[in-house]
């Protein structure tokens, strides 16, 4: 039996390349003729001791791993299989949008993964554009490690990076109807992140530490269920267009509320708070992405908490992406191909 290296499985297509390396998954999207293709994996890992059986069986089921220290790191989806088998929590490379300061190999785990969805480019320099994290509003410099190491990763990778503001990325890829000029919103796994375009230029960037993982955090405080089973039941089950029927539903509407109107005094400070805000005429739309975004009525509780909140701005409507889990990738891939003319 031979050895399957990281990679190998990694599709072949060609030309520039946009990434979203975010808390929860890792998604690429490529031209593929016409159409943009995406790949994901999980951004998580499981650690096991080596052993030449266990290899034989690791490598007969494809299963994404490397070696270091006597430990096999399984990587991506599969460690998810690993963590519900031995029944504890799965590792994550990162925390919050950004690089965890608590797993030191978190940049290695997050190159493998890089690998196994990307191939190397054909021609060495091909551009690569990938989301990064505002920084939250009160932490300057937050995300300046975070983005130098997944540059250097990048870079070794054969591919020429170049970073764009999450928020940014989304505004990229759902407002061209609208001269690029909005606000973009990516509800995530670790963090939101918000940035207001005028013309294609982000004016205002800055993010929250709080969204999705939160929410289940502080339910699982709340009612006691852990929180895999929270988040588990907030992706199937909740709806906040209706009443919520049980506790779990109805902590998860408290914590929805909570959320959006963090978001919305954030947004009603910052905005009102700088100086740069362009004078726009005419109103402007709010884009909802990412994986918290997607529950029914999430864009409308968003709608109905705005009409309490004084903005500085005009606001025309409040719109879902229209692939909210790929958002940030597809707006990556635009920049990218842009970039290389
Ligand atoms: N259908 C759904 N309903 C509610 N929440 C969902 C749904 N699908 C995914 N989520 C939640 O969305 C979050 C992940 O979103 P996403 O994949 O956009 O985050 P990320 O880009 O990996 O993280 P971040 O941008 O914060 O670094 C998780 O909290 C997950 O539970
Ligand atoms: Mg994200």
């Amino acid at each position: 039996m031979r050895e399957k290296p990281i990679g190998e499985g990694a599709e072949a297509l060609k030309g520039p390349v946009g990434l979203d390396i975010g808390t929860s998954h890792i998604i690429v999207a490529q031209n593929k003729g016409r159409d943009i293709n995406t790949t994901k994996e999980l951004d998580a890992f499981f650690t096991l001791p080596t052993g030449k059986f266990a290899k034989q069986i690791l490598n007969q089921k494809e299963i994404k791993y490397y070696e270091s220290d006597d430990l096999f790191y399984i990587i991506g989806y599969s460690a998810q299989n690993f963590a519900n088998m031995f029944n504890v929590n799965l590792r994550r490379p990162m925390n919050r949008g950004v690089l965890s300061s608590n797993e030191n190999e978190g940049i290695r785990v997050i190159e493998a993964i890089l690998k196994s969805l990307i191939q190397k480019p054909r021609d060495f320099g091909e551009i690569l554009c990938f989301g990064v994290p505002g920084d939250p509003i009160d932490e300057p410099g937050a995300s300046v490690y975070h983005e130098s190491m997944i540059k250097r990763s990048i870079g070794s990778m054969g591919y020429t990076p170049i970073s764009l503001n999450e928020g940014m990325a989304i505004v990229l890829s759902e407002l061209s109807e609208d001269d690029f000029t909005g606000i973009g919103i990516s509800m995530g796994g670790g963090m939101c992140n918000i940035c207001l375009s005028y013309l294609s230029f982000p004016v205002i960037t800055y993010s929250i530490p709080m969204a999705g993982d939160y929410i289940d955090a502080m339910v699982e405080k709340a009612v006691g269920e852990p929180a895999t089973k929270v988040k588990a039941i907030k992706e199937e089950a909740l709806d906040l267009s209706k009443g919520p029927k049980d506790r779990v539903i109805t902590a998860l509407h408290i914590f929805y509320d909570e959320l959006i109107f963090k978001l919305l005094k954030s947004l009603q400070r910052v905005i009102s708070s700088t100086d740069k805000i362009p004078k726009i005429a005419n109103p402007i739309p709010i884009i909802l992405s990412g994986g918290t975004a997607m529950p029914n009525g999430c864009v409308e509780k968003f709608a109905t908490m705005l009409k309490d909140v004084s903005l500085p701005v005009e606001i025309s409507a409040v719109r879902l992406a229209e692939d909210p889990l790929n958002t940030t990738a597809k707006g990556a891939l635009i920049m990218a191909m842009t970039e290389t003319g």
